[in-house]
């Protein structure tokens, strides 16, 4: 028999999901336990969008998330939405405003909403249990309640009949990411998508390197296209590769080895452009007309002195318009294939995780294992940049809180 101390349900993970699933069980009645290994509950919170946490979007849509299957958040997300946790949010006065394209923030701090979920789970008598390292999960016997599991702790051994596991995907690790959860569904056989980070910036080659050395720091306005995908915001040029809004999209959809392409001048037809520069200033360098329209230090680079650069910067009038054409389309089709991305050590996100076909899109339930439920990032549900994370870890909390 399970003793009047142990919970009803043991939650792994204190981050965003896990609080959310523990304060949505716990306002139910339920006796929720939450055990993290970490010091800090939503270590990942804090430190979110800047510090100010990009907390949800308003066009939080099943469109905005990768999936193997894309229909599984849909219920998730008419259930839990984006108004809902405004409203959240707003009976706790916290202050917040949209700065683009749907992305919620805080006035003040990413703390407000941290203390939010804290106090919510206060509220709900939620146990938190942090710095707590588990030792191991396994099926419990006729000594849980409904079969149930024993989870072993640093602080002893603890039962319930009810498990979620809340404890994200493998970005940052010297945050306290870890495999946790494909390590437990490989334990009770459910499949996992297999992980690749996601939101995260691309690497190049040497070669592609010595060709952008110098341009660390340039920013433009592009769209980059990744595996069908098209994103359409800043992107950065670094010392290492790419990166910048537009870029970090793209690499949630990317597979090593594919070529992405970027468009430089997404409002303007460059070779149309370029060929009526060559009638209005024939005696205009080409550089001078690009640096027009694209960051200077950008345009001088490419038509680097010498013929150093990728383009020879002529007086118009000596340049064919089928070369203009050229220089339009190279300049609106930028093909580069990365060389890699920077890794879970600085990804956003893990793109891949639990198999949704072995969940109920319902309650997070495991098919296979009753009573054992999965929530957030763990999930082979990943969001677009932009508060789409978050919304999924409120959303799949919330419905898994209700069936706890
Ligand atoms: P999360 O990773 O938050 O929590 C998992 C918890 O499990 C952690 O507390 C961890 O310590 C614990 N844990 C892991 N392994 C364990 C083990 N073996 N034993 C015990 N405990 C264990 N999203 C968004 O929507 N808006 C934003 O502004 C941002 N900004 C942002 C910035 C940065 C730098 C990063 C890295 C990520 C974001 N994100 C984001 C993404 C967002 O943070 C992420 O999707 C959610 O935090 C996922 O919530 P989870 O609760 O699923 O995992």
């Amino acid at each position: 028999m399970s003793d009047s101390s142990s919970p009803d349900v043991i939650v792994i993970g204190a981050g965003a999901a896990g609080l959310f699933t523990a304060i949505a069980a716990g306002k139910r009645g339920r006796r929720v336990t939450v055990v993290d290994h970490a010091p800090q509950a939503g270590a990942k919170i804090l430190i979110s969008g800047g510090g100010r946490c990009n907390f949800t979007n308003l066009d939080a849509q099943p469109a905005r998330y990768l999936s193997a299957n894309p229909h599984f958040c849909i219920s998730a997300l008419r259930r839990y939405t984006p108004r809902d946790f405004i409203a959240l949010v707003e009976r706790h006065g916290i202050a917040w405003h949209e700065k683009k394209l749907g992305q919620l923030f805080c006035d003040n701090s990413a703390r407000d909403i941290l203390a939010m979920l804290l106090n919510e789970a206060a509220d709900a008598g939620v146990d938190l249990r942090l710095d707590c390292a588990i030792g191991g999960v396994r099926a419990g016997d006729e000594g849980v309640a409904g079969g149930g599991f024993v989870v072993d702790t640093a602080r002893g051994q603890m039962t319930a009949p009810k498990l979620v596991v809340a404890t994200g995907g493998l970005s940052i690790p010297k945050m306290g990411a870890t495999d946790f959860a494909y390590r437990l569904a490989r334990q009770f056989g459910l499949a996992v998508v297999a992980p690749r980070p996601g939101l995260v910036p691309f690497t190049f080659t040497p070669q592609d390197l010595a060709r952008t050395q110098g341009l660390s720091g340039v920013a433009l306005d592009a769209v980059v296209k990744a595996h069908k995908a098209a994103f359409r915001e800043a992107l950065l040029i670094t010392h290492r590769g790419l990166s910048g809004p537009s870029i970090l999209q793209a690499s949630s959809y990317w597979r090593a080895g594919e070529a992405i392409t970027v468009d430089l001048t997404p409002d303007l037809d460059l070779a149309e452009h370029l060929k009526a520069a060559k009638r209005a200033r024939p005696n205009a360098e080409l550089k001078t007309i690009l640096g027009d329209v694209l960051p200077r230090r950008f345009a001088d680079r490419l038509c680097g002195e010498g013929g150093a650069g990728e383009i020879e910067s002529r007086p118009l009038r000596d340049l064919s318009d089928k070369a203009l054409a050229a220089v339009g389309e190279q300049l609106r089709r930028w093909t580069v294939v990365p060389a890699g991305t920077e890794g879970y050590r600085t990804a956003e996100v893990t793109v891949g995780g639990i198999d949704t076909n072995e969940l109920s899109s319902k309650t997070l339930e495991a098919k296979k294992v009753p009573g054992l439920h999965v929530v957030g990032e763990a999930v082979d549900v990943t969001g677009w940049l932009g508060g789409y994370n978050f919304q999924w870890a409120w959303s799949s909390g919330w419905v898994a809180g209700q069936a706890l």
